[in-house]
């Protein structure tokens, strides 16, 4: 069903006695890469058990958790229906949506079924009242959660840390709704240290990851959004495009460009003791660059260069 790319540790920089690899988990498959793979896989697999013939999950209009599960759904021989948060990108404006946004484009083209709902109205995704309005409009259907967060995208996620990268000490992972860095704890060793980089502002993921693990090498590192969820600057911009120049690799603006930023600022603050060989995991998420470069020509920034 899935041709997968094994994902590889990539040596990146050795600087201040500290290494650091990146797990490219964003070459694992050309649609569904990165963290959604994990997420999604124990999720087909359980509504093709329950005998389920369609995914449902919500988004917003640059989700790449959107455009993965139409994908992977279209694989799985699985119809997808994505509640997409925005009325007026929907009815009469639907065409012109579909022409200037890549990420609902590609949603579509997969055969994903486009549902268009106002703010507060999508402020109700997890009220069972709206989950049955949603199954008296469609039929019945196998929910997948914003995000793709949930018990068994958390069983996926353990499946990202293999014996390979045991000696590790330090195992770094962007956070949206915790369910990766969850997966990445349950299966790492005593010995590792795991850094969550919030890629949203505030100091509550810590409470959500609490609530979904239980060991305690763990720690949320609240210092890197740039502002809040998906903003950006010049500086952000900046190092991601110099990345690419220096290590031929592509980082996403919102998750993956600020965590390694966020690594980078810190062995350069020497925070990190002597000899640390980290482990940074690109969890993919690059189909929303074209999106945000749209943003940044708009505030006359300089794009995010593919
Ligand atoms: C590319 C990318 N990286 C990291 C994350 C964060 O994952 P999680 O929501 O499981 O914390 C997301 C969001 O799902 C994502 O799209």
């Amino acid at each position: 069903m899935f041709n997968l790319t094994p994902s590889s540790n990539q040596f990146i920089i050795q600087k201040n006695g500290v290494e650091v690899f990146l797990k490219r988990e964003d070459l694992l498959h050309p649609l569904v890469s990165g963290n959604k793979f994990r997420k999604l896989k124990y999720n087909l697999q359980e509504a093709k058990k329950q005998g389920k013939d369609t995914i449902l999950t919500f988004g917003g209009a640059f989700s790449n958790h959107i455009v993965a599960t139409s994908a992977a759904a279209k694989l799985s021989q699985l119809k997808s229906i994505g509640v997409i948060r925005g009325e007026e990108l929907g009815g009469e404006n639907l065409e012109k949506t579909l022409l200037q946004n890549h990420t609902l484009r590609n949603a579509k083209e997969m055969g994903m079924q486009l549902f268009f709902v106002d703010r507060e109205t999508y402020r109700n995704k997890e009220k069972q009242s709206f989950i049955e309005a949603l199954k008296n409009k469609f039929g019945d259907f196998y929910l997948v959660p914003e995000g793709g967060t949930n018990d068994l995208a958390i069983k996926g996620c353990e499946e990202i840390l293999t014996e390979a990268d045991k000696n590790f000490d330090v195992v770094c992972c962007p956070v949206g709704t915790g369910g990766t860095v969850s997966g990445i704890i349950n299966s790492s060793y005593e010995q590792q240290h795991i850094l969550g980089f919030s890629a949203l502002k505030g100091d509550f993921l810590k409470d959500e990851v609490a609530q979904l693990v239980k060991k305690k090498n763990w720690e949320i590192i609240i210092d890197y959004h740039f502002g809040g969820y998906a903003k950006v600057d010049r500086t952000l911009i900046d190092f991601i495009n110099d990345f690419k120049t220096h290590y031929n690799v592509l980082l996403d603006p919102i998750y993956t460009g600020k965590m390694i930023y966020g690594i980078f600022d810190r062995i350069e603050k020497e925070e990190f003791t002597k000899n640390t060989r980290i482990l940074a995991v690109h969890t993919g998420g690059l189909q929303g660059i074209s999106g945000v470069n749209k943003k940044l020509i708009k505030k006359n920034l300089p794009k995010i260069n593919t």
